[in-house]
């Protein structure tokens, strides 16, 4: 039976890409798409799509059985803001999927991994600028410490087991085909949409607060270099920095101004703006670079272009 690639989140902001990437590269068949609800993107019916909870275990296992699964991505998560709402919840959600599947891993069921940290793993005492990969960790939301034991787990499994579990410390991912959902970063999606459908926007983190950043496509081409780069290059077995694109909100609405010059920009600040100010504002990722040679692509206004231009075609559409 062939050997196949397990999906867990294809609905989500980076699941949704991811799939129909690597359907595009490995061919339809071969990515088993599942997520815990319907997809509302027909295109990703385009392959073999199942509806699964990743806090079900048996599921999770019988599907790997089904398909001949060898390799998972598991994209699974709720994010900083939502997870201040249900701190337990979030802490539930986003730790024990990622066990079922490092467990799986150790038994030699499924032979690679892949799970998403985040920028939500440095605290308020971790150095803002360019932070470095190894530095003070002491995160201040639910969402990054649940990234940051995870970060553990991960880095536990593979020294103790030998399991081959690779991971990238996200920026904030800014997107067109699919939308984020309960994050800090959203708004430099948002601020899009709205942008196009309102020509303006009120922020809710203030005019200054710099975060760091990356357009999807390049964080997809991340992922799959790292999957695809050979094992004794992935020397970092906890989570990868990755720099992308440092800007804060005023910034992001210079660059919207540039193409929209009527682009109208106003701040509300609410409680996202604290667990904004605890993040980095600029990642330095030199061992993404020394170990699989990463590169990005997209600066803030050739982002900007792509977004106004992919949204536009997209919201007429609509
Ligand atoms: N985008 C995430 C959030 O804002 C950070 O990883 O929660």
């Amino acid at each position: 039976m062939k050997k196949t690639t397990l999906i867990l989140g294809a609905c989500g902001q980076i699941g949704t890409e991811l799939t129909l990437t690597l359907r595009e590269k490995y061919g339809n068949e071969t990515i088993i798409a599942t997520d815990i609800n319907e997809p509302r993107l027909a295109e990703l019916k385009n392959g073999p799509f199942e509806v699964l909870d990743a806090s079900d275990s048996d599921g999770i296992r019988a599907i790997c059985e089904k398909y001949n699964v060898t390799t998972v991505y598991h994209l699974v998560a709720m994010l900083s803001a939502t997870g201040e709402k249900f701190p337990m919840k979030a802490w539930d959600l986003n730790m024990r999927s990622l066990l079922y599947v490092l467990e799986l891993a150790k038994e030699n069921i499924i032979d690679k991994i892949f799970w998403p940290s985040s920028i939500a793993v440095f605290g308020p005492t971790t150095p803002k600028n360019l932070t470095p990969q190894q530095t003070i960790m002491e995160p201040s939301t639910v969402y990054g410490i649940s990234k940051l034991a995870g970060e553990r787990w991960c880095e536990y499994y593979h020294n103790k087991y030998g399991v081959d579990v690779r991971s990238i410390r996200y920026p904030g991912l800014i997107s067109w085909k699919s939308q984020p959902g309960g994050g800090t970063t959203d708004y430099a999606v948002e601020i899009y949409y709205k942008a196009l459908e309102q020509g303006k926007y009120t922020c809710f983190l203030s005019e200054h607060r710099a975060l760091p950043m990356m357009y999807m496509e390049d964080a997809v081409r991340a992922t799959i270099e790292l999957m695809e780069a050979p094992t004794e290059h992935v020397k970092i077995r906890s989570s990868y920095n990755l720099a992308g694109i440092s800007f804060d909100p005023a910034t992001i609405g210079a660059s919207i101004k540039k193409l929209m010059p009527e682009f109208e920009l106003n701040f509300e600040p609410d409680f996202r703006e604290d667990i904004a100010a605890s993040w980095p504002e600029s990642i330095d990722d030199s061992s993404a670079q020394a170990d699989w040679n990463w590169s990005q692509k997209y600066n803030l206004d050739t982002m900007t272009e792509a977004m106004l231009t992919n949204l536009k075609t997209k919201l007429q559409l609509l």
